[in-house]
């Protein structure tokens, strides 16, 4: 592909991003929805794995790869501020009944499963370990009773010193006191909002 084409390519990317950028924004802006990727909320929790997933390594013994299952994630976003040299050690298997949207990450593996967790539960070969789970944003989707079927399921899966990381915090950006009780407000309506949850 030619310079000229790449940059066409970047700037035809731009706009489009930009065009995104801008519906997102009047459409918070309205309240018809919540800014989820670049918010608060979005960035501490992947600057906390970018952090925690390095200091936990020492706990499995230096193996050279390690198995990560993420549920209810389409893409790869959550662990997109983890270091490339933790992420070539990964072979990740992200579950999720909505279609694919990966990020380009330099993972040792990825294998995308397009249905729902609950079948993927009953489908998997409980003798199938893994080194880390992860949930992010995913368990307030789901009832109280189907919690705790993924949390009995999580207990299951993890090998021997493997770890379940559950992140389930979300709320609209906030700068002052009194934007950040705000922002906890509204938070407590969207779920009020989506009360029955989906079984
Ligand atoms: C708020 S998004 C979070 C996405 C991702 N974990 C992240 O942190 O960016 C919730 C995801 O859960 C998925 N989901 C909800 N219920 C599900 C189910 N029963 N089985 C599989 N995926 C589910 C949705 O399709 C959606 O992609």
């Amino acid at each position: 592909m030619s310079t000229e084409s790449i940059k066409i390519k970047l700037k035809r990317f731009q706009i489009v991003r930009a065009i995104l950028y801008v519906k997102n924004w009047i459409m918070a802006k309205l309240g018809l929805k919540v800014l989820t990727y670049g918010s608060i909320y979005d960035k501490e929790t992947r600057y906390f794995l970018g952090r925690y997933l390095p200091e936990k390594m020492s706990r499995f013994n230096g193996k050279s790869e390690l198995n990560f299952l993420m549920l209810g994630s389409p893409g790869l976003q959550e662990i997109r501020n983890v270091p490339a040299y933790l992420l070539k050690r990964f072979n990740v298997t992200g579950v999720d009944k909505s279609p694919e949207m990966p990020l380009k990450l330099p993972l040792k593996n990825y294998t995308y499963i397009n249905e729902n967790v609950f079948d993927f539960f009953k489908k998997h070969d409980k003798s199938k370990k893994f080194d880390i789970i992860l949930s992010r944003w995913f368990l307030h989707h789901i009832s109280e009773n189907n919690k705790g079927i993924v949390c009995r399921n999580c207990w299951e899966l993890p090998d021997d010193n493997g770890i379940l990381i559950i992140i389930d915090w979300f709320i609209a950006d906030w700068e002052t006191p009194g934007q950040l009780l705000e922002s906890q407000v509204k938070f407590y309506e969207y779920r009020v909002k989506y009360l029955p949850r989906e079984k």
